[in-house]
């Protein structure tokens, strides 16, 4: 027996990877420090010191969710095995579920709970938020055992008020999921003050750490009921029972083993948190606010039209712009790419050909780059205008 496949001609040329301004809704470009820390020389999953790291990584996320909930850990995998690891964990076949949907997250979460045979309700108000009064009536009325709300939906470039939504759903005796993979850090968020019972994010945004990681933290509440199921939850990957000893949140003296987590992702994350907590969480909302009250105030200038009218519900992480009249908006994106290397993109999910999204989030946010946008957009709006037939 012999080889037959010869190496490909590509494994024998050098990786080639070009400089982009990430200026899209993510991933955000890492700085070098975050990028060091991932390059350092991997140690093994089950080292004493790589479980150092680990409960520092806890801490970092406590910090960053403002929660002592001692279900604290980081997900190997992106924010939407974050996402499927609190559904599939939460909740068991037929039980109900309560999805808020203004963008695509929440039909992400309503697809993962039909797929589960859950029975699903679902709210849909595309890039609106909901009404405390609405969401009351509609857990009375459904007695689900999870509500599933977005904070930062990046596909209309909205945050959503969180105040009072915890309180409803304990009330019906619901617990509350919230995604916070493109706010966290960017607008402010107070897992326990707020009473939100899992709450996730991703590496990837405003912590600027590379892909592949993702923060997730559970109530003693979400505990209760995911450590009392009759059923195993449907993944052994993402079953908690498990991932809860990996991270030492179960009280056992021995971690046994479950998965290879990624060490480097690990050790960029753990850095990424650390420069957070450095900053301090109100001064990195106050930064990102500000510089994105300067980029929104630009982009008017330009003429442009802020996709999300009320100020206050506009995310200041992703700015979606309604695209403009006379424009294709796949040409201004490759426009952009091409002369200003700089990634926008357009929309997701329900809001594709409506909007273009801009993102300047942690490192990638400061008054430069929102300058480099506008001039970029400036330029691209005056060379790719349709003319008129
Ligand atoms: C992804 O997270 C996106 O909003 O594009």
């Amino acid at each position: 027996s012999s080889v037959t496949i010869p190496p490909p001609a590509c494994m024998l040329r050098p990786l080639e990877v070009p400089f982009r301004y990430l200026f899209g809704p993510g991933p955000s470009n890492v700085p070098p420090r975050i990028l060091a820390a991932g390059g350092r020389p991997i140690i093994g999953h089950m080292h004493s010191e790589m479980f150092g790291i680990m409960n520092d990584i806890k801490k970092g996320i406590q910090y960053a969710f403002q929660t002592s909930n001692n279900m604290t850990l980081a997900m190997s995998g992106s924010g939407h095995t974050a996402m499927e690891c609190a559904v599939f964990n939460i909740v068991e076949p037929g039980e109900s579920v309560l999805v808020a949907i203004n963008g695509i997250w929440g039909e992400r979460v309503a697809e993962i709970a039909e797929r589960m045979g859950m029975k699903l309700i679902i709210k849909i108000m595309p890039a609106h938020s909901f009404v405390i009064l609405h969401i009351l009536q509609a857990l009375a009325k459904y007695k689900p055992v999870l509500f599933f709300l977005t904070h930062g939906e990046s596909s209309a470039g909205l945050v959503h008020p969180m105040d009072g939504v915890g309180d409803i759903c304990h009330k019906y005796n619901c617990l509350l999921l919230v995604d916070s993979v493109a706010s966290l850090g960017a607008a402010p968020l107070l897992m326990d003050q707020q009473n939100i019972d899992i709450l996730y994010t991703g590496s990837q945004k405003a912590l600027n750490a590379p892909p592949g990681t993702a923060p997730v933290s559970f109530s003693e509440r979400a505990c209760h009921k995911m450590f009392n199921r009759k059923t195993k939850p449907v993944s052994y990957l993402l079953d908690m029972t498990h991932l809860s000893n990996y991270w030492g949140n179960d009280g056992k003296p021995e971690r046994i083993y479950h998965h290879t987590g990624p060490v480097s992702g690990f050790f960029a994350l753990r850095e990424s948190l650390a420069i957070l907590a450095e900053m301090g969480l109100e001064n990195s909302w106050s930064h990102h606010t500000e510089i994105a009250e300067y980029l929104w105030k630009g982009l008017e200038d330009l003429g442009l039209k802020l996709f999300i009218k009320d100020k206050d519900l506009r995310l200041p992480s992703v700015t979606t712009i309604a695209i403009p009249e006379g424009y294709d908006w796949k040409e201004l994106l490759a426009y952009i790419m091409k002369h200003h290397r700089i990634e926008f993109t357009g929309g997701l999910g329900p809001s594709v050909g409506m909007v273009l999204r801009i993102g300047l989030m942690g490192y990638n946010c400061n008054k430069a780059n929102a300058a480099m946008v506008l001039a970029a957009l400036e330029d691209a709006l005056k060379q790719c205008r349709k003319s008129k037939a």
